[in-house]
Order: C-alpha cells, then structure tokens, then sequence
C-alpha cells in the first residue's frame, strides 16, 4: 500500500478508502466502519449523554444514527411510552441501526427511517431530545439544518450535539487531511452557539472533556 492509500486523522494513520466511508457508509467498507465506530465512540457518547437527562416517555430523535448504537443506549432507558427514532441517509447506516436494535423494533419503542437531515419525515413539534453524535461535520447547510431540527423539537425540548474534533485558532493544522478527503466541517464553542441561536434556540451550554478534548453542547428550543 504506498502512502496515497492512507490519511493522517489527526490521531492516527488510516486506511484511506476505510475513512472516506466516515461521511456516508457505503458497501463492505461501509459496514466495517459503522462497526468500528460503534466501539470508537463509545466512551465519547457515554461522557456525553451524562449532560441531559432522558425520561421514561422521552420521544428521542438520533440524526446521523449510524451503526445505531445510540439508539440501543437510549431504548434502555425509556419504557413503553417511549421512543426512539434513528435517521441517517446511508441505506447501510441504516441496514446496521436496524439489525442491532432489532429486539426493540420488533417490540414497537424503536424505528429507524433513511433520510437527510435537512428534509426529515417528521411533523412539527414531534421530539423531546433530538442528538448528534459525529455527524455536524457533514450537514450540507448547517443554519438550516438546525432549523429543521428545531421544526421537530417541541418547545422546550434539547438539542445534544457530541463531537471529537472541536475547531481551535492555530490547531487545525493536523486535520487537514481528514477535512479536505472528507469534506467535513469542524466548528468552534462560539459557531456553536451563534448556529442555535440563530435558528431558535436557548440556554446554549458548551461542555469540553479537557483530557480527550471532545466537546458537546445543548440548547434548548425557545
Ligand atoms: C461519523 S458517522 C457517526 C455515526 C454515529 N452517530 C456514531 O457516533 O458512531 C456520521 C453519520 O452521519 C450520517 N450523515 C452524514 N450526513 C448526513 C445527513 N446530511 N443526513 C443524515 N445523515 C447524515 C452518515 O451517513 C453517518 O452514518
């Protein structure tokens, strides 16, 4: 494999046909990076979801829901009038979501559609919380993109987003390759903060792990 075939993540060196499925699995290498970032980003979403609280009967929305184990995390936290709904526009993301949380399909409380988050399924006011884990980086037109996710928040309801790159003056150096083969996005605290504010949010609150230096953010819908 000469080194054509690889990029530098900005964490390690990768397989880069492997990494070029990040943005939009598809295929075989589709299924082993869904896989992977399954276990990958595990530690990173279970850091974060300790920053909302999930009730017995939250309607919860996963946007980008990718391998689906999110959606397992969150059918174990809900009851039967509950549920959770997982949306990703890549038929393997999908394929993947469903196969693991088949028992939670079959029993009604989960469901996962294939679709883009800028044009979703969903009548207005539908969700209590709707989570993003790695996936902003990829939304066409972030601004509205929010506002459609703030079309099918009810009032008062979260929005969570999670991501392991946060944007740093003077540190982006080391991402350029993964940014420029995934055409990716990294956003600051403060783009954060405008974003939702400008499409109906409030009560915006940044939270950085220090040691991973991942970060995750609510916001509420006014
Ligand atoms: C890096 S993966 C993260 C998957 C999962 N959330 C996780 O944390 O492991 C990004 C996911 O977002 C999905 N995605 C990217 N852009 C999207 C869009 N515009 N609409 C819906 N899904 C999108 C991709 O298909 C992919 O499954």
């Amino acid at each position: 494999m000469s080194d054509n075939d690889k990029v530098n993540t900005g964490h390690h060196i990768e397989d880069r046909e492997l990494i070029k499925n990040a943005r939009k699995p598809e295929g075989e290498l589709g299924h082993q990076i869904l896989d992977r970032m399954n276990e990958s980003h595990e530690a990173m979403a279970q850091w974060g979801v300790t920053h909302f609280e999930i009730k017995d009967d939250s309607k919860i929305l996963d946007i980008g829901c990718g391998g689906g184990r999110n959606l397992e995390r969150f059918a174990q936290l809900i009851s039967d009038d509950g549920r959770v709904v997982g949306i990703d526009y890549s038929e393997v993301s999908v394929e993947k979501s469903s196969e693991l949380n088949k028992d939670a399909i079959d029993r009604g409380i989960v469901n996962v559609l294939q679709g883009s988050v800028s044009e979703m399924p969903f009548y207005d006011e539908t969700f209590d919380i709707v989570t993003g884990f790695e996936t902003i980086y990829f939304w066409p037109d972030f601004i509205n993109d929010l506002a459609e996710v703030n079309r099918v928040l009810k009032k008062g309801g979260l929005v969570f987003f999670c991501n392991e790159a946060v944007y740093r003056e003077g540190e982006m150096e080391k991402y350029d390759d993964l940014v420029e083969l995934l055409d990716m996005k990294i956003y600051s605290e403060d783009v954060l903060r405008e974003s939702l504010e400008k499409t109906g949010f409030e009560d915006f609150k940044a939270y950085i792990n220090e040691e991973n230096d991942w970060i995750c953010v609510t916001a509420r819908k006014i």
